[in-house]
């Protein structure tokens, strides 16, 4: 067993860090009470290769580990949410399903711009009333012979609005169930999708949340990817990869948190010493400390997993459900230590507690996690 990092894992984490903190921290407050999409940044993060970590360099990707995503996700989150998120998404959701299942010619026609940012994707499998209950897809893809008619209606999708590749899972043979989805790359500007209203969310606020709408969209067939009916499956397989992302998510919110306490704790007095020599503040420290490690180690865990190529279905769920309810548990606890100025948004960690919300929810609920893990121990 080894707990060490390799050279290059550093680096990347110290270049993301250096990134973080010194293009993303000026102006998150505005852009989140803006609800301001983080154009440039998006648009640095492609220049520095952030959106397309894992993809093979012959794709435009950077060729990297799981490893090393997950310790460059946990330092953007540190900062900033929404631009993570969008990293997330782009990387584990979409770039990571094309390249793992998409054909040859749809690689090379999608990955490079995705992961040079100069196009964004997003992952389409939220419906109105398919969220948890992911088989139950009321949006449809007709089979019409060279292409399939898209009908229907997608909800909270990240990226929704500034994504121009979408990944959109659709019915095709009700009578199949979950055996009969596909997934169809659609492009914004095809003729009858439309991009709908963008949400005003209570964290993640400068990321763009949208609904999506198809009225006979006609798919050609090749943008299906995989078999028919794969569709269920693709999006199964690439969440439990996305799960590991927001798993680091919600690791560096819990961590960008404990900073910031820790930091104050230091500086700020009371009762005539600082806060820190207080054992009630000591305490919730010991706590945050102790929970972050042990989230840590899981998200790592299941990285090393999925680059190892051994199964993480399991770890993926166990470091997502753990450390999204560390990230919430500790973000209470960091703005409790601040007091009245955790309240306010100048000191950052109201909206780490307001981003680590979404964790416990995006990417397949707490309680969606728990109903894989306990699968996954009963069967
Ligand atoms: N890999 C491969 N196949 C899988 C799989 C996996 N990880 N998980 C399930 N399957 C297969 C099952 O084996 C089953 O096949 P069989 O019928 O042959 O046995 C089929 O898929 C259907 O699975 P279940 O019977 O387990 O289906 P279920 O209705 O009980 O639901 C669930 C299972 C785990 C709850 C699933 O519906 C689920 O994960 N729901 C949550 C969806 C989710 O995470 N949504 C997030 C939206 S995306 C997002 O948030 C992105 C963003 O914008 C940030």
């Amino acid at each position: 067993m080894k707990f060490q990092l390799t050279e290059d894992q550093l680096m990347i984490k110290q270049a993301a860090r250096e990134f973080a903190q010194n293009e993303l921290k000026p102006g998150v407050i505005e852009r989140d009470s803006h609800m301001k999409y983080p154009a440039e940044q998006v648009q640095r993060m492609g220049e520095l290769g952030l959106l397309g970590m894992m993809v093979n360099p012959e794709y435009g990707g950077g060729g990297m580990d799981t490893v090393s995503y997950v310790l460059a996700m946990e330092e953007l989150s540190k900062i900033d949410n929404s631009c993570s998120v969008i990293m997330s998404v782009n990387n584990s959701l979409v770039c990571w399903g094309l390249e793992k299942y998409g054909t040859e010619e749809q690689k090379r026609k999608y990955l490079p711009n995705l992961t040079a940012g100069d196009k964004i994707g997003a992952f389409c499998l939220s419906e109105p009333e398919a969220g948890s209950d992911a088989t139950s897809q009321r949006t449809t893809a007709e089979d019409k012979g060279d292409y399939y008619l898209l009908n229907g209606t997608k909800n909270w999708i990240t990226n929704g609005g500034s994504a121009s590749v979408y990944l959109v899972m659709a019915q095709t043979d009700v009578a199949k169930g979950s055996k009969g989805i596909n997934c169809l790359i659609v492009e914004k500007g095809m003729d009858g999708f439309i991009v709908g209203a963008k949400e005003d969310k209570l964290g993640i606020r400068s990321s763009d949340t949208n609904t999506l709408i198809f009225n006979d969209v006609k798919v050609p067939k090749e943008n299906r990817i995989g078999d028919n009916g794969f569709g269920f499956t693709f999006a199964m397989q690439t969440l439990s990869g996305g799960r590991i992302g927001i798993a680091a998510q919600a690791l560096g919110i819990a961590a960008g948190a404990y900073e910031l306490a820790l930091d104050y704790a230091k500086t700020r007095k009371a009762f005539g010493k600082e806060i820190s020599q207080h054992q009630a503040i000591q305490f919730k420290l010991a706590d945050m400390a102790t929970e972050i490690e042990a989230a840590r180690l899981l998200v790592y865990h299941a990285a090393w997993l999925k680059d190892q190529n051994q199964n993480y279905d399991l770890a993926s769920s166990m470091a997502k459900v753990f450390a999204s309810e560390v990230a919430m548990r500790t973000t209470v606890e960091a703005v409790q230590i601040h007091g009245g100025y955790g309240y306010v948004k100048e000191y950052h960690v109201e909206r780490l507690m307001r981003d680590a919300k979404i964790t416990q929810i995006y990417e397949g609920t707490s309680e969606v996690q728990r109903i894989v893990i306990s699968r996954s121990i009963l069967k």
